[in-house]
């Protein structure tokens, strides 16, 4: 570390015992490691360093070092825009900030092209201290989508780094109070850029599909006998589930759902009084430990800024050996001309969910335990007639009917030009256009004792 030309105040932190660490081994040894410190508001040490006052947490990014023998591989790159990442997803800080300690103008420039504003000089212990911050919801949102559009993109001449949920340290390690599950459960994605109107048609169509192409998945899935219960994440208007519960393997379940938004969960509620369906969200479901056989989530993981904490929470409510059967759609999939592929990637960039979460979602929840048991996928078409044809593994839409697929990309204003180009060339053109729905089913495994 000395090599490089780092003073002790940049490997030692009054606060690294509270810290959070970053550290990429090779063998035994670190090679590479970012920290973050977190103040609460009223901190001496924001005062000091002339931060004024902030409602939520302050969040240092508080070191960043490479070992000479790993210098050029990009480790810090990557874990630093991981560490940022998980920061802004995870405990929804207020503001980030880092302190440059002497002349480090390159690095200023560095964490201004990410986002960073020069907030002050200070000085401190006699040194000139720069202070670079992001602050305030929009610049955080807008850095938090920097950060993630960066952290997918593996970067150049560069290995990528798997860095471990930052969700799961949190839980695992006690600190579980850190998570901003409050502000994580107030907030909806899916429903804060669109008219309820109409999604809400759309959704009943899609529904209807779904069931005729769920009928063998749901069949080929081992799902436990009953008397067992199944506890749905994201019931929505209700249609889905209500559909579902009639389906042969759910003979004889008790099942419920739970909803954040009021709404949609008034709308369930009239049209399928038969269903439990509660006030809840994928982050805190109100359900007990270990109170549920099947936990199942249609086209929610897509709308989730925090697919993590779902799976920590669908963790704590299913019983051991139950299943999580998720069904979405995976916008990586999507196949078609260059001006529609690019309007999706677009919408992709910008959204707080995450359209390809399928993608990565075994990886991920096989960190928190699950066992992926089964991946089944159905290729959507825009080559069918006037009336949906649904096959094994495909479905066949007709070319006006699979436009609807893509009309996501209009509900936010930034991509609403790039839509109307995608959508003239598309009625302009016989293009076809496809994209998968996926079914994942995992496993909680049964402690082996009690097999
Ligand atoms: C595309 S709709 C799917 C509705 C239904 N599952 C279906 O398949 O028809 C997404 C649903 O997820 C809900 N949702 C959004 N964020 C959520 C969260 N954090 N926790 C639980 N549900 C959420 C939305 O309110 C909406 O009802």
């Amino acid at each position: 570390m000395a090599e490089q030309d780092f003073g002790e105040d940049m490997v030692h932190h009054a606060k690294d015992p509270a810290g959070l660490h970053l550290c990429a081994f090779s063998g035994d040894e670190i090679v590479g490691a970012v920290a973050a410190y977190m103040y609460e508001p009223g901190a001496p040490e924001l005062a000091d360093l002339g931060l004024p006052e902030v409602d939520g947490l302050s969040v240092q990014i508080g070191k960043r070092v490479e070992s000479a023998t790993h210098r050029g591989a990009l480790l810090t790159e990557q874990l630093g825009t991981s560490m940022m990442l998980q920061v802004c997803e995870s405990l929804r800080p207020d503001r980030l900030f880092l302190t440059l300690r002497g002349a480090h103008r390159g690095l200023a420039e560095r964490y201004a092209r990410r986002g960073f504003v020069r907030h002050a000089d200070v000085s401190s212990g006699g040194e000139a201290v720069t202070v670079m911050t992001t602050e305030g919801r929009a610049a955080m949102e807008e850095f938090y989508i920097t950060h993630r559009s960066l952290a997918r993109r593996t970067p150049d001449n560069a290995p990528r780094i798997p860095v471990p949920s930052l969700v799961r340290f949190l839980a695992h390690g006690e600190r579980d109070p850190l998570l901003a599950r409050s502000l994580l459960e107030a907030e909806n994605v899916y429903l804060e850029p669109m008219a309820l109107e109409d999604e809400l048609p759309r959704l009943r169509a899609q529904s209807r599909l779904m069931i005729a192409e769920q009928r063998p998945r749901l069949e080929a899935t081992p799902f436990p006998s009953p008397p067992a219960s199944l506890l749905d994440i994201g019931t929505g208007p209700g249609d889905h589930l209500a559909a579902l519960a009639k389906e042969a393997p759910f003979s004889g379940y008790r099942v419920g759902g739970v909803e954040p938004s009021l709404q949609l969960l008034a709308r369930a509620r009239s049209a399928h009084p038969e269903l439990a369906v509660r006030c809840g969200s994928a982050y805190a479901t109100g359900e007990p430990d270990a109170s549920h056989d099947v936990v199942t989530a249609s086209f929610l993981f897509i709308h989730l800024r925090n697919p993590d904490l779902a799976l920590l929470e669908i963790w704590r409510v299913l019983k051991p050996g139950g299943l999580l059967y998720v069904v979405d759609v995976n916008d990586g999939s999507f196949r078609g001309p260059g001006v529609i592929r690019r309007a999706v990637d677009a919408h992709a960039h910008h959204y707080p969910g995450d359209r390809t979460i399928l993608t990565d979602l075994p990886r991920r929840a096989e960190e928190f335990g699950f066992a992926l048991e089964h991946r089944f996928t159905t290729t959507v078409r825009n080559t069918g007639c006037s009336e949906p044809a649904v096959k094994e593994d495909e479905i066949l839409l007709e070319r006006h009917h699979a436009w609807g697929l893509l009309s996501f990309i209009r509900s936010q204003k930034v991509t609403e030009d790039m839509f109307r180009q995608a959508e003239k060339h598309y009625f302009r053109t016989e293009c076809e256009i496809s994209v998968d729905f996926e079914t994942h089913v995992y496993r909680k495994p049964a402690p082996r004792h009690s097999r």
